[in-house]
């Protein structure tokens, strides 16, 4: 069952269910937009973030507005969200980007790695879902979805299975629709195949989960911080 196509299903969903976000309102997606949102969203959840990702961009815009900013300024922005080296990170970067690529998120993955505060996920987000682009983003909860839909019981926090699964999300990604695919796994995520208790009557790929076959999606992901 592990060669099974089923992203076209889970996009159906998706069409159908997705949640309506502040981030994903313009089409074409703005690069700077992604970014910002899931910088946010690294360790803050959705309802928290939405508040203050709407006085973001009414404060800084666009890549301009928030290089020419104040570290204070940027920072009051920040305030009350927490983790505040995010704020500092993506101040800088966005300088970086207004200094040296003209204000335009680059479109190759080394150099959107090389900014501060962006690692593998954040690249292939902005990558996907910005510039439609071939990329997983692979985030905590894609590492629960996949260790459940595979049956996978090693430690999804270790670099091995981490690769695994980066590759089984490769193989799942949709010609033409990689952002929306990447958003799907992570609405999905917050919505059915949730921690603990997931809600496999309402899910979409419960024919096709080897964990529930196996009756172990109570059980999966295996998580041990190291
Ligand atoms: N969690 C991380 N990134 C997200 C996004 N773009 N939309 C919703 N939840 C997310």
């Amino acid at each position: 069952k592990d060669g099974a196509l089923w992203s076209p299903v889970l996009l159906q969903w998706f069409d159908a269910y997705g949640r309506d976000l502040p981030w994903r309102r313009d089409v074409p997606r703005d690069p700077y937009k992604v970014w910002v949102s899931e910088i946010m969203l690294q360790q803050t959840k959705v309802e928290a973030v939405r508040p203050y990702y709407d006085s973001w961009m009414d404060r800084f815009p666009d890549i301009p507005t928030l290089a020419a900013a104040s570290q204070d300024d940027v920072l009051r922005q920040w305030q009350g969200l927490g983790y505040y080296s995010r704020a500092r990170n993506l101040h800088e970067a966005v300088r970086e980007v207004a200094a040296a690529y003209g204000g335009k998120v680059p479109k190759n993955k080394k150099d959107i790695l090389a900014l501060k505060g962006v690692g593998d996920y954040t690249a292939g987000a902005i990558l996907s879902i910005a510039y439609g682009e071939a990329e997983a983003a692979v985030d905590g909860n894609v590492l629960r979805v996949f260790a459940r839909l595979y049956n996978i019981d090693g430690n999804i926090l270790s670099g091995p299975v981490k690769k695994e699964i980066t590759a089984l999300v490769q193989a799942q990604i949709p010609q033409g629709r990689a952002g929306a695919f990447n958003e799907a796994l992570m609405d999905f995520g917050a919505m059915i195949c949730i921690p603990k208790h997931p809600r496999c009557g309402e899910c979409p790929l419960a024919d096709i989960c080897m964990a529930k076959r196996a009756g172990r999606e109570q059980e999966l992901p295996v998580r041990i911080v190291k």
